[in-house]
C-alpha cells in the first residue's frame, strides 16, 4: 500500500522589524482605521537589508527539521514556493539546499503565487505516496517588501515578509495530506502581476521608470475572485476526502484579508472560531502565510494529533487550491539532531566544493577550452 505523507516538522521565521499601520500613514495617504476595517491588518514584518528569501527560508527550515528530528542529509526533495525568489535562476531552493547541507536532495522553486504552498504540499505528498521520496521539505518564503511600490497605497498596506516550512515524511498510518485540489485561470493573469523583469519585458531603464518591477493589482476583482474560489475549493477538497464541514477541526486559510476569510466562512457555514487568523500581525506573507499560521496554531495548542485541517488559498495566476490534512506528530524514535554541527558542516562543505571547482577550472580550463 502507498505510504502516507505525514507532516512531522514545522517552523517559521519573520524579520524583527515591524511596520505598523501608523508607520504607513506617514508614508502614504492612508490611516490605521481604514486599513484595519478593510483588511484586518495592524502590522507586518519587513526584512532587514541582510535578510533575503533564502535566509528566512533556511531559518524556518532548520526549525522544522529540528521538530521532525531529521538531519538535512536525509532529505530527498526541497521545494521552495515563492513569488519573490532571490533570482530568476538559480532557484532559491538550491541556495537553501546548499546552506542546509542537504547533500542528496533535489531542489526547485514553485511559482503559483500565494497558492504556491498548497501546490508544493501536494507535489511533495505525491512524491512520497509514489515511493519516489521518503523525506521532503516544503517551504513558503517571501520578501515581497522588495517588490512593493511604497508609494502605492492600494498595495503597500497589504504585504509582509516571512517564511514557513513543513517536513513531510513517509509513514504507514493514514494521516497527512488526504486530498488536494489545484486550480488555475490564466485569463485573470492581469489582475495581479509583476509585469517587468521577465523575458516579456526585460528589466530596462524604461521598465523601471514605469514601475513595472512592482506588484500591480486590481484589488476589487481579486477580492471577488478570492471569496468565490475559497468556498469552492474547500467544498471540493472535502468531497474528495469523503468528509463533511462538521468533520473539520480547523481551517487554515491564506491570510490576505480578514473580510475575504470571513465571507468564505459565512458561505461555508463555518464559525470563525474554527479558523486560524493571524494576518493582523503579519499582513499577507503570500506563500508563507499558511505555514506561519499553522506554526502559531500549534504553539497556541489549537492542533492535536488526529485533527482534520483544511488549508485553502488563492493568488496571482490566477491560482487557487485547498488541501485536507490529518494532523500527526513527529515520527517516534527519531534521534535528536545536532543543528549547530550540521550548520557548520554545510558551510564547510559548500566552501570546499567552491574551492574544488576553482581548482578544477584552473587545471582543466587552460588545457581544453571546449570542456
Ligand atoms: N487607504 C485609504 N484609502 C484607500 C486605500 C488606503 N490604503 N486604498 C484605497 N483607498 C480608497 C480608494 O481610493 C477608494 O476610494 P474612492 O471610493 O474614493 O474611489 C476607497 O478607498 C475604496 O477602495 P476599494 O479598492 O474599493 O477598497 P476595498 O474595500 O476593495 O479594499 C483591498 C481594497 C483591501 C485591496 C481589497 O480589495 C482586497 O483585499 N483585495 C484583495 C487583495 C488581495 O488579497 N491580494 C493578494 C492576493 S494573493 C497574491 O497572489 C499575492
Amino acid at each position: 500500500m502507498s505510504p502516507y505523507a505525514h507532516i512531522t516538522g514545522w517552523g517559521m521565521a519573520v524579520p524583527e522589524k515591524v511596520l505598523t499601520n501608523r508607520d504607513l500613514a506617514n508614508m502614504v495617504d492612508t490611516n490605521d482605521e481604514w486599513i484595519q476595517s478593510r483588511t484586518g491588518i495592524r502590522e507586518r514584518h519587513i526584512a532587514a537589508e541582510d535578510q533575503t528569501t533564502a535566509s528566512l527560508a533556511c531559518e524556518a527550515a532548520r526549525q522544522a527539521l529540528e521538530v521532525a528530528r531529521l538531519n538535512p542529509t536525509n532529505l530527498d526533495l526541497i521545494i521552495v514556493a515563492t513569488s519573490s525568489p532571490e533570482h530568476i535562476f538559480p532557484a532559491t531552493a538550491c541556495l537553501v539546499q546548499d546552506r542546509l547541507g542537504a547533500v542528496k536532495a533535489g531542489a526547485f522553486d514553485l511559482l503559483a503565487a500565494c497558492t504556491g504552498f498548497i501546490y508544493a504540499l501536494e507535489i511533495a505528498t505525491q512524491m512520497i505516496r509514489s515511493g519516489q521520496a521518503q523525506n521532503c521539505l516544503v517551504i513558503g518564503a517571501e520578501t515581497l517588501s522588495r517588490m512593493v511600490n511604497w508609494q502605492d497605497r492600494d498595495t503597500c498596506i497589504l504585504f509582509g515578509d516571512g517564511a514557513g516550512a513543513f517536513v513531510l515524511q513517509a509513514a504507514e498510518e493514514r494521516a497527512g495530506l488526504v486530498s488536494a485540489v489545484m486550480r488555475s485561470d490564466g485569463s485573470g493573469g492581469d489582475l495581479l502581476s509583476v509585469p517587468g523583469g521577465g523575458s516579456r519585458l526585460p528589466a530596462s531603464l524604461e521598465t523601471v521608470k514605469q514601475g513595472q518591477h512592482y506588484i500591480h493589482m486590481k484589488g476589487r476583482e481579486v477580492f471577488r475572485f478570492a471569496t468565490r474560489v475559497m468556498t469552492q475549493a474547500t467544498r471540493e477538497v472535502l468531497e474528495d476526502a469523503g468528509m463533511e464541514i462538521e468533520d473539520v477541526n480547523i481551517v487554515i486559510p491564506h491570510q490576505a484579508n480578514r473580510r475575504i476569510i470571513e465571507s468564505a466562512l459565512r458561505n461555508l457555514k463555518i464559525p470563525v472560531e474554527r479558523c486560524m487568523i493571524n494576518l493582523d500581525r503579519y499582513g499577507n506573507t503570500s506563500t508563507a502565510s499558511i505555514p506561519i499560521a499553522t506554526c502559531e496554531a500549534v504553539s497556541q495548542g489549537r492542533l492535536k494529533a488526529g485533527d482534520v485541517i483544511v488549508f485553502v488559498g488563492f493568488g496571482a495566476g490566477l491560482t487557487w487550491g485547498a488541501a485536507l490534512a490529518i494532523w500527526s506528530a513527529p515520527i517516534p524514535g527519531m534521534r535528536r539532531i545536532l543543528p549547530f554541527q550540521y550548520r557548520l558542516y554545510a558551510r564547510l562543505r559548500s566552501w570546499v566544493l567552491r574551492l574544488l571547482r576553482r581548482i578544477d577550472a584552473l587545471i582543466w580550463g587552460k588545457h581544453n577550452p571546449n570542456i
